[in-house]
């Protein structure tokens, strides 16, 4: 009964200290803006930022499963939903700096960026499928939907990839942060394609292996 107790504790220091250090890149970008130290382009820094910083988590989302398959620790699942959200919330304030300093919101012109800029046509994509995401990761919308659920839930992965091609077409030339980014989302990717053959595997009959 201590035991348990002691564990649950723990589970709930390690969710605040997830809170913690998720919001810490959001107070340091606040932080810098309001003392005016975020560069001699400071709109540009925080629309790299906020966008290294979705991309981040979104990653961080995916890698929970393949983790937690690794250690057995169950525990983790919840957290494949806080860093998505964390995601999505970094992806708001993105879409927002793209629409408050880049754009200064020129309302006309948003549309004729995202229809004709294909960066910002992917990005839009993108970000419009974790707001899908996000508005239906609730208990609740999970009961509603059913089964169908778990295969909208796998345009996860979709709004990974246009995310790095958004990056790619960004940077055009030194490639280096697509390269890490792409290093590090290829293998998740694998393993989910590798789960997906294994699970079907496993349902089709007692000698499968897993
Ligand atoms: C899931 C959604 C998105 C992700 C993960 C994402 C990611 C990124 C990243 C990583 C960068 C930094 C690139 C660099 O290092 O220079 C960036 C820049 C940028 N993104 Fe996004 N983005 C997303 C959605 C959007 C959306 C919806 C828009 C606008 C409609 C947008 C517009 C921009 C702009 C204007 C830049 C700055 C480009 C420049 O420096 O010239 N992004 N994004």
């Amino acid at each position: 009964m201590r035991a348990s107790m002691g564990g649950q504790r723990l589970f709930t220091v390690i969710n605040w200290l997830v809170h913690l250090v998720s919001l810490l890149p959001f107070a340091s970008l606040l932080s810098a803006a309001l003392r005016n130290t975020l560069g001699p382009d400071p709109a540009d820094t925080l629309a790299i930022e906020t966008g290294l910083w979705t991309l981040r988590f979104l990653l961080l989302s995916l890698a929970i499963s393949p983790l937690r398959d690794i250690t057995g620790w169950a525990k983790l699942t919840p957290y494949r939903r806080t860093f998505g959200l964390y995601g999505l919330f970094y992806a708001c304030i993105h879409f927002l700096t793209y629409i408050a300093f880049l754009l200064q919101f020129r309302w006309t012109e948003i549309s004729g960026d995202i229809l004709e800029r294909p960066y910002i046509t992917v990005g839009f994509i993108a970000y419009l499928i974790l707001v899908v995401l996000g508005g239906t990761s609730t208990k609740a919308m999970m009961r509603r939907l059913g089964r169908r659920w778990k295969q909208l839930h796998k345009l996860v992965y979709a709004a990974n990839i246009l995310a790095l091609i958004h990056l790619i077409w960004i940077l055009r030339t030194d490639l280096t942060d697509a390269v890490i980014y792409g290093s590090i989302l290829l293998p998740l990717l694998v393993y989910r394609i590798y789960r997906h053959f294994a699970g079907k595997k496993s349902k089709a009959g007692p000698l499968s292996m897993r």
